[in-house]
């Protein structure tokens, strides 16, 4: 069986996208553990509901602690990869260097990524900017915000009635599905 973790901080909606995937069969994978870094996330009730491991992490404003204490957790799972679910943490080196992880941001990388730009401010500077596309990207986690190598890209039209809200809407619908079909690519061995 192909073993995940999920990091998340928030709603949890990608996270739920993945326990749904499993559960009909669309992905053969089991996620071993959620992990948070904030105790509210909605993320963490929609973990508990399908049976799934919870952990929260006490070190949540210090970088070097964060990475040793995720490491020294993380040590008595067999972990083949990690998924950043909307986490909006920096992951430590530690954590690199050991594990291979994945993150889903809401736009066309390398535009509208970095610190700060996360969820609905993405959208927001989207609409401002009046692009005619924005997007989802799944990238290669490494030291900086949103700038590992980029595995999948999926462009969403952006129309001119367009909200940041609506906007979101269709691109997170957008995202699950890449997520998805880059979960089942790494799980076949074809990334
Ligand atoms: C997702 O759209 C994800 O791409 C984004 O947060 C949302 C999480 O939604 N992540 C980032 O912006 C990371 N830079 P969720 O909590 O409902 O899964």
């Amino acid at each position: 069986m192909y073993n995940l973790v999920v990091f998340a901080s928030g709603n949890g909606s990608t996270l739920q996208a993945i326990i749904d995937a499993i559960a009909n069969k669309k992905l053969e994978a089991q996620i071993l553990l959620v992990i948070s870094d904030n105790p509210n996330a909605y993320a963490l009730e929609r973990a508990k509901a399908s049976n799934i491991p919870t952990y929260i992490i006490q070190n949540r404003k210090d970088f070097t602690k964060r990475d040793i204490e995720l490491f020294d957790v993380l040590s008595s799972y067999s972990v083949d990869l990690i998924v950043l679910a909307g986490y909006l943490k920096m992951i430590g080196p530690k954590l690199i260097e050991k594990y291979t992880l994945i993150n889903t941001h809401p736009s066309l990388l390398p535009k509208y990524g970095g610190k700060g730009m996360h969820g609905m401010h993405v959208h927001e500077a989207v609409i401002a900017a009046k692009e005619p596309y924005s997007g989802a990207t799944v990238h290669f986690v490494n030291q900086e915000y949103d700038a590992g190598d980029i595995i999948s890209q999926t462009k969403v039209k952006v129309l001119n009635n367009d909200t940041a809200e609506t906007l979101s809407a269709k691109v997170q619908a957008a995202e699950k599905i890449q997520l998805i079909d880059v979960l089942n690519k790494f799980i076949q061995h074809k990334l």
